[in-house]
């Protein structure tokens, strides 16, 4: 097994790591399905407990998104009445309860978009609308659903994250920019149908994937991370 990497080498991987921002406009350029199959057939290298290999992808594009996004958009819209029965997620993914540090960061987040969007606080209806570009995908041409078996356990999830990451990081080598959503799991209900997706698979996530549109405010949106005293401890004596 080749093991010496020149510096070039490292910089490249650096390079797709630190170029990945979750983009949340983009052009209308399509993404060859080759590309796509070889983006996939990368990001499947990605480790596994066991080499279980627990990611499922449906990959709409075209037609297929559209009319993915038109159901899930139809309701997202629909009055919530208050007989209604409230619409479950596939699975949990933001903590039950919101605690520091993480509460102020999610805050963060969410009002550096709206100021860039020069949205105001307290104008619901234009965040509600921003984030329904979600189930649009936010115009890319590919729309990524990713599934997991039922029966799979915690540690089949980290395994999942990293292929997602192989996803992004492959991406970008390509000049394919990426946004992954966590906002689908909501609809998993309508996606299942849309898709035929068996009932022992719940989705995990949407990805959208394609160009990034350069012109867009929301793609200015940087975001920080905590310097590495707050997050690392070294041992050394
Ligand atoms: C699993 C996962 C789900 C996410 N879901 C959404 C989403 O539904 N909509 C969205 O706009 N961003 C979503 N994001 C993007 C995060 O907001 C973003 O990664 C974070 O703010 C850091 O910014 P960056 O990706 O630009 O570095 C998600 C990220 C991850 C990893």
């Amino acid at each position: 097994m080749e093991n010496k990497q020149t510096p070039e080498q490292q910089h490249f991987v650096d390079a797709a790591i630190l170029s990945r921002r979750s983009i949340r406009a983009f052009l209308p350029d399509a993404v060859p399905r080759a590309d796509l199959e070889r983006l996939l057939e990368v990001a499947a290298r990605a480790p596994s407990g066991a080499n279980m290999q627990p990611w499922k992808v449906y990959v709409v594009s075209g037609e297929a998104r559209q009319r993915l996004s038109r159901r899930i958009l139809a309701a997202y819209a629909a009055p919530k009445e208050a007989e209604a029965p409230a619409r479950t997620a596939s699975y949990t993914y933001y903590p039950r309860q919101w605690t520091a540090p993480f509460i102020e960061r999610r805050r963060k987040i969410g009002l550096d978009l709206y100021q860039l969007l020069g949205l105001e606080r307290g104008d619901t209806a234009g965040m509600a609308a921003q984030h329904g570009r979600n189930f649009q995908f936010f115009d890319a041409p590919v729309g990524l659903i990713f599934t997991i078996d039922r029966v799979l356990e915690q540690g089949s999830w980290l395994d999942y994250g990293m292929f997602l990451q192989n996803i992004m990081l492959a991406a970008r080598a390509r000049g394919l920019d990426t946004c992954p959503q966590a906002a689908f799991i909501h609809y998993h209900d309508i996606i299942s149908d849309e898709l035929n997706i068996p009932a022992s698979e719940m989705v995990v996530c949407g990805m959208a994937l394609g160009y990034a549109d350069p012109a867009k405010v929301e793609n200015r949106l940087t975001t920080e991370r905590e310097a590495l005293p707050g997050f690392v401890k070294f041992f050394e004596e």
